[in-house]
Formats: C-alpha cells, sequence, structure tokens
C-alpha cells in the first residue's frame, strides 16, 4: 500500500493526489485522502484506481493545508469503499492510513465494539482510529490543551498494537499536526520550506523535497507547519538528521515511452553498464596477477582495502568470506529467479554449496543451521516483508551460537535507503534507477550483474578459477550493454508484430536447462504478471515428466537454447514438443543453422559462452511478454493484483 500525508501551505489535496499517483504502482484497488478542513475531518474514497477518486474530489472545494492519502492493495476486507483508506473513528475526529497487517485486531475490535464504538469496514485498521479517539483527552479537560495530548493520544494507541505498520494520522480537533509511527513498514519524512511530507516511499517525495529521513522501528513523528519531531514509541524525544535523497525527478516520468516497463527494458544496457562499472576494477589485469596467482592480501589491516588491485571491488570485509563452506540465499518473485542464476554462478565458479529458499517458506522452516554461512537477502525493493523477516530470522537464530556459527548477512537491493539496509550490515546496491512498472525488469537484470560479480569475487579470493578465466570473463561481461542494445533494437519492432499471433492463446510454456533455466521460470512469470497468460516454466528435461501433456498446437513452447553444455539436449527436448504439434519458439544464438531449422519463430541473441547467456536471453522474453500485454491493452504497469513491494507477509 502507498501513504501520503503533507502539513504546511499549499492546498493539501492536490499534492496528496499527485503523491498517490507517484505510489500508484504500490497497491492500486482503492484509495482514499482525508483532510483537516472547517474543523472538520473530510474523508472521500474511491473503489479502483486513482481516477476515479480524482474524479470525486473534482467536486468538493476543500482547501485544507493538512491531510493524509492512501493508495490500497488490499489484504483484510474485499477492496471495496468500505474498506478504502483512510478509516475514521464513530465521531470522525480522527482519520488514518495505514501500510501493514495490525495482526491483534480482532481482540482489539472486539473489546473495542463492547466499549460503543462503531465499525464500518472489514479492515484490521479501523482499530486505529478508534483506539486513538479513546486514548483523546476530552475537549471539556485541561489535558485537551496540553502541546502532547495528539501526540500520546498516538503513542498510547501504538504501544497496543502487534504486527507490521507503518501510519499516519489526522485529528479534527489539532488541525496543525500530522502525527506518523512505523514499525516494520517503510516510512519516510520529506522536509520543505514551511511543509513537511511523510511517505511510504521517496517518489512520492522527490518532486518536492530532497531533504528526507527514514523512521525507525518503533517511532514516530510529530509534523507542524514549524517543523518534525521524533519520539520513540516511549515518548522519549530523539535527535534525527535528514540525508540527502539522489533520485532525480525525470526518472519518475515515462520519457516517450507508452509504459513504464518498456522505458525500463530499454534502459537496461545503461543500467549493466553502471553496475559493471561499479564493481570492476579498471586496473586489475590478469597479466600482472597471474604470476602471484591472485593470491588475496595476507596481512590487511582491519577495515582497510586490499593493498593489491582485486578484479571486483564489492566493498564487503574480508571476514565474510573466511572459511566460508556455504551459501544462503533468500528472496520472493524475481528476485528469487534472479538468485537461482547466483546459485549456479557461485557454485559453477566459486564451489561454494549454496541453498536458494523462498523468504516466505524459509522463515517458517528453516534449513538446519549450517556453518560458515553467508547469507544474502535478495530485494530491489529492500522492502519485501517475507524477506525481511526471513533475514531477521536468520540473525537472531545464530546470536550467541559459537563463532562458526555467527550471522554473516549481505543485501542485494536497488534500494539502498530501504529497511533492508537496517537490517544487514553489508548491502551491495543493483544501481538499477527508479523502477516504477510493477513487473521488475532492469532491477532483475542488475541482479544477475551483481551475482557474477560476487561469484567473481569468491572465485578470485578462493582461487577457484586462474585470472585468465577471471579475465576472459570480465571481458564478456563488459560486451553485454552493447549486445543488449542490439537485442532490443533488433527485436523490438518484430516482438510487436509477433505478439498478434498470440490473441488467442490461453498457455505458454517456457523452457531452459542449467544456467537458463531460471531465465525460462522469469519469462513465464514475466509474462504471467503482465498479459494473464498462464505460463509455465520448466527445465527442459522435465517437460516429459508432466507438462508435455498440456501440449497441442495451442500451446506455444519458448526453448532457451544457447550453446554450452546444455544446447543439444535442449534442441531435442524442443524437438519432442514440435512432435505434439506446439508452435515452437527459440531464444537462439545468432545465425545457427541447427536452430533455425529446429524453430519455427527464432528470437535471436548474439553469440556468447553459456555462462553469460542469461542477461541476453531474457531480453526477447521482456519485450514478448510486454508486446503480448500491450497489444491486448492491458495495464502493463500496473497489472491487476499485483504491488511492486509486498510490505506484508
Ligand atoms: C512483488 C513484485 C515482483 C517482485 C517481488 C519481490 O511480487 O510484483 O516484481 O519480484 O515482489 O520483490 P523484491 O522487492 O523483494 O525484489
Amino acid at each position: 500500500c502507498g501513504i501520503v500525508g503533507y502539513i504546511g501551505t499549499q492546498p493539501a489535496t492536490d499534492i496528496l493526489m499527485a503523491g498517490l499517483e507517484r505510489l500508484e504502482y504500490r497497491g492500486y484497488d482503492s484509495a482514499g485522502i482525508a483532510t483537516v478542513w472547517e474543523g472538520e475531518i473530510q474523508c472521500v474514497r474511491a473503489k479502483g484506481k486513482l481516477y476515479n477518486l480524482r474524479e470525486k474530489l473534482e467536486r468538493t472545494d476543500n482547501q485544507a493545508r493538512l491531510g493524509i492519502g492512501h493508495t490500497r492493495w488490499a489484504t483484510h476486507g474485499k477492496p471495496e469503499e468500505y474498506n478504502a483508506h483512510p478509516h475514521t473513528d464513530t465521531h470522525q475526529r480522527v482519520a488514518v492510513v495505514q501500510n501493514g497487517i495490525v495482526e491483534n485486531y480482532r481482540e482489539l475490535r472486539e473489546d473495542l465494539k463492547k466499549r460503543g464504538h462503531e465499525f464500518r469496514s472489514d479492515t484490521d485498521t479501523e482499530v486505529i482510529p478508534h483506539l486513538i479517539a479513546e486514548c483523546l483527552p476530552e475537549p471539556s479537560t485541561p489535558d485537551f490543551q496540553h502541546p502532547n495530548a495528539f501526540l500520546d493520544a498516538v503513542r498510547q494507541a501504538v504501544n497496543q498494537l502487534h504486527g507490521a505498520f507503518a501510519i499516519a494520522i489526522i485529528c479534527a480537533d489539532y488541525p496543525d499536526e500530522l502525527i506518523v509511527a512505523r514499525q516494520q513498514a517503510p516510512l519516510i519524512l520529506g522536509f520543505g520550506q514551511g511543509e513537511f511530507f511523510c511517505a511510504s516511499d521517496t517518489p512520492a517525495l522527490v518532486p518536492h523535497t530532497h531533504a528526507v529521513l527514514n523512521l525507525e522501528n518503533g517511532e514516530l513523528a510529530r509534523l507542524t507547519p514549524l517543523g518534525a519531531e521524533v519520539y520513540n514509541f516511549n515518548g522519549e524525544r530523539l535527535r534525527k538528521f535528514p540525508r540527502t535523497l539522489n533520485w532525480n525527478p525525470v526518472q519518475v516520468e515515462k520519457q516517450g515511452f507508452r509504459h513504464f516497463m518498456l522505458k525500463e527494458i530499454f534502459e537496461q544496457p545503461g543500467v549493466v553498464r553502471t553496475c559493471l562499472e561499479a564493481y570492476i576494477s579498471s586496473d586489475w589485469s590478469a597479466g600482472e596477477n597471474d604470476s602471484s596467482s591472485a593470491i588475496p592480501d595476507q596481512n590487511p589491516v582491519a577495515g582497510d582495502t586490499p593493498s593489491i588491485t582485486t578484479p571486483i571491488q564489492l566493498g564487503l570485509p574480508e571476514s565474510l568470506y573466511e572459511n566460508l563452506e556455504h551459501v544462503q540465499i533468500l528472496a520472493c518473485g524475481t528476485s528469487w529467479h534472479a538468485s537461482l542464476v547466483g546459485k549456479y554462478l557461485i557454485e559453477q565458479l566459486a564451489g561454494i554449496p549454496t541453498m536458494v529458499q523462498y523468504a516466505s517458506e524459509f522463515r517458517y522452516a528453516p534449513s538446519p543451521l549450517t556453518r560458515n554461512t553467508l547469507t544474502i537477502g535478495v530485494t530491489q525493493s529492500g522492502e519485501t516483508a517475507d524477506t525481511l523477516a526471513a533475514l531477521e530470522m536468520e540473525k537472531r537464530r545464530r546470536i550467541g551460537l559459537g563463532q562458526e556459527y555467527q550471522p554473516r548477512l549481505v543485501g542485494i537491493t536497488n534500494r539502498s535507503e530501504s529497511s533492508l539496509a537496517h537490517l544487514v550490515p553489508h548491502i551491495i546496491e543493483t544501481f538499477a534507477g527508479m523502477e516504477i512498472g510493477v513487473a521488475a525488469t532492469k532491477t532483475f537484470v542488475t541482479q544477475l550483474v551483481v551475482f557474477y560479480c560476487l561469484a567473481l569475487d569468491l572465485a578470485y579470493q578462493r582461487q577457484t578459477l586462474p585470472p585468465s578465466r577471471i579475465a576472459e570473463i570480465i571481458a564478456g561481461l563488459r560486451q553485454l550493454p552493447s549486445q543488449i542494445e542490439l537485442v532490443l533494437s533488433r527485436q523490438e519492432h518484430y516482438l510487436e508484430e509477433l505478439a498478434h499471433e498470440f490473441d488467442e492463446t490461453q498457455d505458454f510454456i517456457f523452457l531452459g536447462r542449467g544456467i537458463n533455466f531460471p531465465i525460462a521460470l522469469e519469462g513465464a512469470l514475466k509474462l504471467k504478471e503482465v498479459s494473464y497468460i498462464h505460463a509455465e516454466g520448466y527445465p527442459a528435461g522435465e517437460m516429459k515428466h508432466g507438462p508435455i501433456a498440456l501440449l497441442d498446437s495451442k500451446v506455444p513452447v519458448v526453448a532457451i537454447a544457447m550453446p554450452g553444455t546444455v544446447y543439444e539436449k535442449v534442441l531435442s527436448n524442443a524437438q519432442e514438443a514440435k512432435a505434439r504439434d506446439a508452435r515452437l519458439i527459440g531464444v537462439t544464438p545468432m545465425h545457427d543453422p541447427e536452430a533455425a531449422q529446429t524453430f519455427d519463430i527464432l528470437l535471436s541473441v548474439p553469440v556468447v559462452e553459456e555462462l553469460l547467456s542469461p542477461i541476453l536471453a531474457v531480453m526477447p522474453l521482456q519485450l514478448l511478454a510486454y508486446h503480448i500485454a500491450a497489444r491486448r491493452g492491458l495495464d502493463v504497469d500496473q497489472p491487476r493484483n499485483l504491488a511492486k513491494s509486498v510490505t506484508v507477509e
């Protein structure tokens, strides 16, 4: 869900609406705004996408300078107007927007009902305004005038909530205060001139200010036209300083592309280049290191950079790699697919046994503890609740055990300021820039780049590869940006045309093997996310054990067939599909006569070694998904039911 809040000198409604538009990727099944206007809470809500809310607001004349807004991704209660935020108390004095889940809402609701509170929604959030209203002093009492009356009421209320939440609250009795609180769900304050903002994510703040402050868990803030004060849940004032955001407002515009997803696909050559430049040393060469056979500095001073240049510079301390026996990677969705490629690379290049787990599964059934284990959390947003919780659990269960069980946590994310960065001591940033399309594209590809760098770094430090081989892979990586450009420019129009052929298609199968099996999964996920076509990704060799039963002339099969260890195998698996009349689409190397004979449709990419092929192979699959969805007239950037960062469990 997306939250915005404003207090200042400008009409709040316009600012809140603009903020919600920039957060719509976080959820969009209903939306609402509440302001304090003429001594009352004015609350306007609408089911469905934001334009419905905008239409309703056009009929109001509200010049309020204080308000909160919300765009919802339904958890508790259907996406109906009565469940849309903001929620208010029985007498409509307090309005609240929330992102998260109040786990103990059932008990709280029953108790509140017994005390005479009236509920109007099915949501967990609605208990919050009621609780706050109960804690507010009566207007006839001296406490009502107390400068901290509203803040204290919110504080007492949040202390009764269990779960993960970020909330923003306004009260008709205190028209100069906006109160916010955070517990395990992101919330950021923005500092303007005589105006203050809050939001669940930075895009809502970027047009107004670059001075921001991330609230931490267990913190509250009071925003007034004069300033912002931060407190902990015990009511103690904290000293906090804003930091400067480096987002550029242009990144959140479509720049002539029809959709953000297409724009972001086309940004991939640039972001891959940026990411490679960030981590690969320009002054390392295999030649000068070959004789010393890549022996890392034996006497590093703690915290110092090693004295000889290493090919990869991730900024991680050496202690993370010491006696490393296992790597475990925790992630969800597309990040989980990137992690599968990561596993392949770490195992094959650095020889370290690596497990990849869905964070949502791991947190309730963790694998037995292994010694000397590097745990990597991968999340482009840095906010996925399951990934954060899994990492937190991993950290907790290792604390207090012997040295070899100590937690070694690293995060891979596109958002270095996210909650992930507060949880793990080391972050490897993916430098993809703001990604607005809900379906991840450029963040996925840069996650892959980071895994290449990490695997090479491990291989170098552990001497599992000769420097000349490392140099060869690095040279191959450096070619990728221009090769991606080539694939995109050659295939954009071709795939736009090709998309026509799938107007009636209801199912797709994607096949890949080895390092490209995760790319088959990702191709299927992209297609189902944006086009709503049922798609399955399978390891090509497994097709005969099930999916083959689905095949007929109506089910196209996309096979990723890149030269290397499994090339011939994939081609013969594709033949098996062809024998069942399936339409065969091949992601194949350019100018390959064998591939040309096998496939009905060729999506060809430059010839690279198998190890480097996933980044090129995923390009046509992203374009295929995009064009099929765009042709069907679907909302590509905000597919139904999905949200970009899932900050609830
Ligand atoms: C959501 C998004 C996906 C994303 C997944 C994990 O489901 O729609 O695109 O892959 O979350 O997100 P993360 O931010 O952890 O990578």
